[in-house]
């Protein structure tokens, strides 16, 4: 009995742990703490830009951006993201034009007024001129589940997590770079599966134009919350 147990585990749990040396080089503390003030002032700079200027990217530059991101840890490695890279001027029409609808109901009528008051110092409105003036939109997928080979139903892990920390890093990317976005969230979402054919385990959970700024970019004046109200040390 113990034997057969033994046997079922070992029959169905994957023994391919290929174990590799990590590719590690230690920097001396100096460098530690210089690499952490260089990355903590360049993401200081990091802004929300609304407004884009239509000059093209740097060729290459949207799928390095794209690879940083799918840099990122996943739950049991499963990697549940798809990222929609969008340059065609229709595509990204039809994507303006479904997301504008959605926002005109979401400002006329799914937005709390606690909501509508939170976003008041915001330059936001229904109108989405960016979703067709930037060079490229990212559309940001979920993959709630996989289906295998044979068509059967397979479980991801911390979808939310992993997709978030992704998401992240493709900020960052986006901002490493020298190029702007923004996060834009028209929810729901369901139009990008039918505009940019994604199957139905998969669902847009963010929309960032990418791009550089408008000459006369303005940005909301705000603050970030001090270290102490955010962390504690203990
Ligand atoms: C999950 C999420 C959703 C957001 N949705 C929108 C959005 O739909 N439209 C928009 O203009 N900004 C959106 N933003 C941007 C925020 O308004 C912005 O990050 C915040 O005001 C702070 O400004 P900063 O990014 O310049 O630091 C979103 C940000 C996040 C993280």
């Amino acid at each position: 009995m113990v034997s057969l147990i033994f046997d079922l585990f070992t029959n169905y749990i994957p023994m391919n742990q290929e174990l590799i040396p990590l590719n590690y080089s230690r920097p001396v503390p100096e460098t530690v703490i210089q690499n952490s003030e260089h990355f903590l002032r360049l993401m200081q700079t990091r802004r929300t830009v609304r407004t884009f200027s239509a000059d093209p990217l740097p060729p290459g530059v949207l799928e390095n951006i794209v690879r940083t991101a799918a840099t990122a840890p996943s739950g049991a490695n499963k990697q549940p993201w798809f990222f929609a890279i969008v340059t065609s001027a229709n595509v990204k029409r039809r994507i303006r034009l479904a997301a504008e609808e959605v926002e005109s109901v979401n400002y006329a009528e799914r937005y709390s007024d606690e909501m509508l008051s939170d976003i008041g110092h915001l330059p936001v409105d229904a109108n989405k001129p960016y979703l067709e003036e930037a060079p490229a939109l990212i559309v940001i997928f979920k993959e709630s589940y996989r289906i295998d080979e044979e068509g059967f139903r397979r479980k991801n892990y911390y979808v939310n997590e992993s997709v978030g920390i992704a998401s992240g890093l493709l900020l960052a990317a986006i901002h490493q770079a020298g190029l702007v976005t923004v996060t834009h969230t028209p929810s729901p979402m369901k139009f990008m599966n039918d505009i940019l054919d994604r199957p139905q385990n998969e669902s847009a959970i963010m929309l960032l134009p990418v791009g550089f700024p408008a000459d006369d970019t303005t940005v909301p004046n705000i603050t970030r919350k001090p270290f102490d109200a955010i962390a504690k040390v203990y």
